[in-house]
């Protein structure tokens, strides 16, 4: 009888034969950074996140190298908002302010930028609303604008999440035109229209006052689709290729894997890490077994990049 069971019998053998381990080095940590000082304020629904000012992202910041902490994701969250979302490409708006801070503190820090509108919109919307409807094609040069300042500030890496049509080819164009021909564009390619993000859209302030994101964020019953949007994103010469949000969408993570020529990240959004939260706060699940699983699975389904609000307690507690 073949029996499995003969290399699960001790840890030194079932080591061994691990086929997947989580890259420490690929752990990027969502951040979000508001105006004012000395605000480090926790997010209700995000236990364990904050929005902080820039001089405490800075202290924040300060002790990352020592547990290996490397990347991280910005969003900014403006006091201005207008419908040209004017503080999202403004060169003294949060985002690039944040930017030259962190890069001047510590210029080992791998700083990504997210590149959107819904912040810095009145309405909440990723694009500019005419009518009810939110216009693909001019909002493409406002993106474009917004990664461009976001280049000039020091980023390391943009990273588009409007899911309008055509914007990676437009800000390849812009980052090129103004002399950013090394900064790479990290895709939201197939970022699903998801429940997944509630949590995150009360961070930073982002619901859309009206309707929902439906036209432009895919449809959740869609895989094909998922991977035409990347293989689009690959053509407009995506340099990373993102699923978003995570769990449930493993298996277009491990389609896009098979068809990216690219290394393709995944993100572990808003929403999944609440529910770890508040299931663990609830004392139901073992929470770094949960941390260390779901990491795990996102890298054996091919992910290169991980996003995760967890990636700094999972360095400091040693889960990964
Ligand atoms: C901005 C953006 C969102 C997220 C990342 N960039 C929210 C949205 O699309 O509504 C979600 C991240 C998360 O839930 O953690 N467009």
């Amino acid at each position: 009888m073949f029996r499995p069971r003969r290399l699960r019998s001790n840890k030194i053998i079932r080591n061994m034969i691990a086929e997947t381990a989580v890259n420490k080095d690929a752990l990027v940590y969502p951040m979000f950074v508001v105006e004012g000082e000395g605000v480090k304020e926790e997010i209700g629904a995000m236990p364990g996140q904050f929005r902080f000012s820039i001089d405490e992202l800075v202290k924040e910041v300060s002790g990352f190298e020592s547990i290996g902490l490397k990347s991280v994701l910005l969003f900014g969250i403006p006091d201005h908002k207008d419908d040209m979302a004017s503080a999202a490409y403004d060169k003294n708006g949060i985002v690039q302010r944040a930017v030259r801070e962190l890069k001047k503190n510590f210029p080992n820090l791998y700083v990504i930028t997210d590149v959107c509108l819904c912040e810095y919109m009145s309405h909440g919307h990723c694009g500019i609303v005419k009518g009810k409807d939110v216009d693909n094609d001019s909002s493409l040069k406002l993106l474009a604008k917004t990664a461009v300042s976001h280049a000039a500030a020091g980023a390391d890496m943009v990273a588009p999440s409007d899911m309008m049509d055509g914007r990676v080819a437009a800000i390849r164009e812009a980052l090129d035109n103004a002399g950013y021909t090394n900064t790479p564009i990290m895709s939201y390619s197939a970022k699903f229209a998801s429940a997944f993000y509630g949590p995150f859209r009360d961070a930073a302030d982002s619901a859309p006052h009206f309707g929902d994101r439906k036209s432009y964020q895919m449809d959740v019953r869609n895989s094909r689709e998922a991977l035409h949007e990347v293989a689009l994103d690959l053509e407009e010469g995506a340099d990373i290729v993102m699923v978003k949000p995570g769990l449930a969408f493993l298996d277009i993570l491990s389609k896009a894997a098979e068809i990216s020529d690219v290394p393709l990240a995944v993100y572990n959004v808003s929403g999944e890490y609440s529910m770890v939260k508040a299931a663990a706060k609830m004392g139901y699940i073992n929470e770094d077994a949960i941390i260390f699983e779901t990491l795990t699975a996102f890298a054996r389904a091919g992910a290169n990049v991980i996003i995760t609000y967890h990636a700094k307690e999972a360095l400091e507690r040693g889960i990964v």
